[in-house]
């Protein structure tokens, strides 16, 4: 068994929800065994319980839990710093181009390695990945991920229709692939890129695959840029509104991690919160893509889940820290301000991303018998 001892930081409990969420240790001590959480405390009180543990004094910093992040796309890693578009334009003429060279999977296990490596070099322990159009390059990314120790959720990116023609897939073979991917990798998520590349058959399949799969996460866009929610309105003109598209068709439950709703209406809201979905934060996409500004009073008001996702690469790097400073830069100047506290900031790089996708019994905090992920 080892001891860290550091000064350790962590929030076991929702601190949108109860005050005293933050557990601060000035001197605090981390006690390691088979790559498990044995205890966390007070390092005096921990090392008394376990007086012949080997000690490791790492004082001179931080013990922080390992980074979840909860929106990130690996086929964007060389596109990161594409400023002066929006949402529509930037993936035409900057963003699907680049995910077309993954069709060479050379190119794409070569992007896997870096990917991870920055994911890894970041403090980022676990993270739900946006995969690629293309199935031996998803696989890639899950063995690279293997390769490096990191707990990633992908799948298999599946559109049909208003993306760039190589990236389209026809639905049976959409499913054929996620088939077969999903059984050899267990932390699967469904993937359509966003209603606007999706036709009905190809919603179809995704639900198809939750009936088949209950335990899979499912993961998309939704309502993050105007234009991108009129054409939406178009494509699908029984909807009532971009959240009506996926519950149509069963898509919209505890295990969804939908990324953006940074325009989303009341009504779409106390529906997300009903279906305990969650949404991804993406604070610097937001801000760069020129989205808009996320209404996070709002949404902890309906009692919407959310996490924080880098969304590399509409946002401008893999940073989880500088991620929660820019939630708090911006709810700062939102319409209605909100003031987030150092706890709710760590919450929201940390556990909330486990809570999540269901894993919170796993990692995100440093409880007794969690897996050890964690950032010095
Ligand atoms: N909507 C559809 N695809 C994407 C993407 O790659 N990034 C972001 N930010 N939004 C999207
Ligand atoms: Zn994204």
């Amino acid at each position: 068994m080892n001891i860290l001892r550091a000064a350790i930081s962590h929030t076991p409990r929702n601190p949108f929800l109860e005050s005293n969420a933050l557990v601060a240790l000035a001197d605090g001590g981390l006690a390691i065994e088979g790559g498990k959480v044995v205890a966390c405390g007070d390092y005096s009180a921990v090392q008394r319980t376990y007086p012949h543990a080997d000690v490791r004094d790492l004082r001179n910093g931080y013990i922080l839990p390992g980074f979840i992040d909860a929106h990130v796309h690996f086929p964007q890693v060389r596109i990161l710093g594409g400023l002066g578009y929006s949402l529509l334009d930037w993936l035409e003429q900057l963003t699907l181009p680049e995910e077309a060279c993954l069709a060479d999977t050379a190119y794409a296990s070569m992007l896997a390695t870096e990917f991870v490596a920055a994911l890894a070099s970041h403090g980022t322990t676990t993270a739900l990945v946006f995969g690629s159009h293309f199935a031996a390059a998803t696989a890639s990314l899950f063995d690279a991920a293997e390769r490096r120790g990191l707990r990633i959720f992908s799948g298999l990116v599946l559109s049909d229709r208003s993306v760039r023609p190589e990236l389209n897939q026809a639905p049976d073979a959409a499913y054929r692939d996620c088939k077969s991917l999903l059984d050899r990798f267990p932390r699967y998520a469904v993937t359509p890129r966003f209603a606007l590349s999706a036709s009905e058959a190809m919603l179809d399949v995704c639900a198809t695959l939750l009936r088949e799969n209950p335990r899979l996460l499912f993961t998309t866009h939704i309502n993050e840029n105007l234009r991108e929610i009129e054409e939406v309105a178009k494509l699908f003109p029984w909807a009532k509104d971009y959240l009506d598209v996926y519950e149509r068709f069963g898509l919209i439950g505890r295990n969804s991690i939908l990324a953006h709703n940074v325009h989303a209406s009341g009504s779409q809201l106390g529906r997300l919160a009903e279906a305990r979905a969650s949404i991804a934060h993406c604070p610097c996409s937001n801000a760069a893509l020129g989205s808009g500004i996320f209404p996070m009073a709002r949404h902890l008001e309906a009692g919407v889940r959310i996490a924080l996702g880098t969304d590399v690469g509409g946002g401008t790097g893999f940073g989880m820290l500088k991620e929660a400073l820019q939630a708090y830069l911006m709810q700062r100047v939102a319409a209605q301000a909100n003031t987030l506290s150092p706890a709710q900031m760590l919450y929201l790089a940390t556990r909330a991303g486990a809570e999540a996708f269901g894993i919170e019994n796993e990692t995100g905090d440093f409880e007794a018998g969690k897996s050890a992920d964690f950032v010095y």
